[in-house]
């Protein structure tokens, strides 16, 4: 049996959350004025910031597509983001996240409205506390949608894992390290579609079921909240100019 450090015998985790509780998740969009949208997010304590240019041209101009716009996704950490120092230069795990952010947000948008144009999404990581990918991508749908892109569905994303052998919601860095595995997820809510799914350590079938339909749980109260943040800013625009 596990000796556990993490998870009281109570089921309530080191930082007082239950098994399937998110981190208090705090939103913000339009935070930056130089970018076409923008968006932060603090999930617990890992704290992330999302931008988007675009549609907008294409250079160089031969890679441009006849058909539609061309996503372009950068997912980088602040030299500052972890405890060691990281080197700015864009690390191999770096170059894998910012197309894994690419294929999740994709399939939301309606990229041939836009033939050769690019868009544009960069993820900042100001601090890491587990959970990076995710918050991007969850930050950078709110991004697209404050840059006015037509979307199909907001795409939120969640990861979910099996820790001291329970399943967990919204995996720490501490809880992430010690995880037998984790199951990073995006999905489209109202489509009922998945665009992310990562699998990091080992599950048999029915835990792996188990810690997706958690994750999905999530990721469904993150959809609820980037709504609310999206009402926060644009009902009160809205109020502001009918006044
Ligand atoms: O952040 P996310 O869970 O999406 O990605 P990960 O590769 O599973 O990394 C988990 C955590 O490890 C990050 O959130 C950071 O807190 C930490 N990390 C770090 O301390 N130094 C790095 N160079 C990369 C990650």
């Amino acid at each position: 049996m596990f000796s556990r450090k993490l998870i009281d015998e109570s089921g309530i985790r080191a930082d007082g959350r239950r098994l399937d509780e998110l981190r208090p998740i705090k939103l913000e969009i339009g935070v930056l004025s130089n970018a076409d949208g923008s968006a932060y997010i603090e999930q617990g304590k890992s704290k992330v910031i999302a931008a988007v240019y675009g549609p907008r041209e294409l250079h160089p101009k031969h890679l441009s597509l006849p058909d539609r716009a061309m996503l372009r996704c950068r997912y980088h950490m602040a030299p500052f983001s972890v405890e060691q120092r990281k080197s700015p230069a864009p690390s191999r795990r770096e170059m894998e996240l910012s197309k894994v952010v690419r294929e999740a947000l994709e399939p939301s948008i309606f990229l041939e409205y836009y033939p050769r144009t690019s868009i544009d999404v960069f993820i900042e990581v100001l601090e890491a506390d587990g959970g990076t990918r995710c918050a991007g991508i969850t930050a950078a749908s709110l991004a697209l949608a404050d840059a006015g892109i037509p979307t199909r569905d907001l795409v939120s994303a969640c990861a979910a894992g099996k820790v001291e052998g329970l399943f967990v919601l919204d995996l720490t860095d501490a809880e992430d390290k010690a995880s037998e595995a984790d199951v990073p997820l995006a999905i489209m809510p109202n489509l009922g579609s998945i665009t992310l799914l990562q699998m990091d350590g080992m599950l048999t079938l029915d835990e792996f079921q188990s810690i997706v339909e958690l994750a999905v749980k999530g990721c469904k109260q993150i959809h609820s909240i980037q709504r609310e943040a999206l009402k926060a800013k644009y009902v009160a625009v809205k109020e502001v100019v009918e006044e």
